[in-house]
């Protein structure tokens, strides 16, 4: 697994382990997240997906793999090293994490390489399963940090269903289990209601007990607060093309791919909240 002490690659490894599989883990450094993925049972490689040796040494004998990245330089790299070494080592399924806004015409270019990578991996002789989520949830937690109360996102009054890392998690599980009906689809996947944030904002003050408010701002505004937070450029790029994305609509529908494949309901807004109170009320402090 790539991307194993990651937020979808973190649920992944842990349900994995808890069914019983064995999970490798590639991570670039030993830290507390490794020695906890560690101490649940899963094998832990040193490397990076950005050096094709470490990666060809740590996808020897293994069946299937997950693979995400970051929004950083480097991920069409990144992916034809994955490609490659599955290839070498005869790895039988990629599930490969991509978005919802990946296409060739993106004004983002980490959504535009999203989109070639899918490609990439598509003309590799293995099972490849591409999945294209819209907003994760944990958004919510992070866009909270400053514990003001207010959500200050360019997104106007554009919808999306926000998808918990969890759920995801048991989508791709699925997938690793059993790739063979997978192969070649590329599943956009969405929390179960749709929402403006508003609507997000009004069942997160309902759960917390507190006022959360939505304060659409301008795309200047949003970059400013991405600078202060010390956000890379390309990351910064990214957040504000899909920003508009998100107005036309790209991040909006849902499905019920994470029923059908993860076999379970995904969690709303508000089971999200309650269940992550924690994570709020830290940031509220
Ligand atoms: N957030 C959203 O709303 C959203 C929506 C749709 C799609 N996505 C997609 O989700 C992906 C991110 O997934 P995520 O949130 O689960 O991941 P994440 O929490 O950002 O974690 C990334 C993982 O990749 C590892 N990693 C980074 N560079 C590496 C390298 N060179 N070699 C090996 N491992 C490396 C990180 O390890 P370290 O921490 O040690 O660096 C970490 O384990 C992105 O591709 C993004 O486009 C996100």
């Amino acid at each position: 697994m790539v991307g194993a002490t990651g937020k979808t690659g973190g649920h992944t490894a842990e349900l994995l382990l808890e069914r019983g599989h064995h999970v490798r883990a590639l991570v670039r450094r030993v830290d507390e997240r490794s020695e906890r993925l560690a101490g649940l049972g899963a094998e832990i490689v040193e490397g990076d997906v950005l050096g094709l040796d470490s990666l060809a040494e740590a996808t020897k004998g293994i069946d299937a793999l997950y693979f995400t990245y970051p929004i950083s330089p480097g991920l069409v790299d990144a992916t034809v090293n994955v490609a490659q070494a599955a290839e070498e080592n005869g790895v039988q399924a990629i599930v490969n994490m991509s978005q919802i806004s990946a296409r060739r015409e993106t004004a983002s270019n980490a959504a535009r390489q999203h989109w070639v990578a899918e490609r990439v991996l598509d003309r590799f002789p293995v099972a490849v399963t591409h999945i294209r989520p819209t907003f994760f949830a944990q958004w919510l937690i992070d866009t909270w940090a400053d514990g003001t109360g207010e959500l200050r996102l360019p997104f106007a009054d554009g919808r999306h269903a926000p998808i918990a890392e969890s759920d995801q998690a048991r989508v791709i599980a699925a997938i690793l289990e059993d790739p063979a009906p997978h192969a070649g689809q590329i599943y956009p996947l969405y929390g179960p209601v749709e929402l403006n944030h508003y609507e997000i904002a009004e069942k997160m003050s309902r759960v917390l007990g507190r006022e959360v408010t939505y304060v659409p701002i301008s795309l200047d505004e949003f970059r400013t607060i991405l600078e202060k937070r010390g956000a890379a450029e390309h990351l910064i790029q990214h957040l504000l093309a899909v920003a508009i994305d998100y107005r036309n609509g790209i991040f909006a529908g849902t499905n019920d791919l994470v029923k059908t494949i993860g076999g379970a309901d995904p969690l709303d807004v508000e089971s999200f909240t309650a269940l992550n109170r924690a994570s709020f009320d830290l940031h509220t402090a």
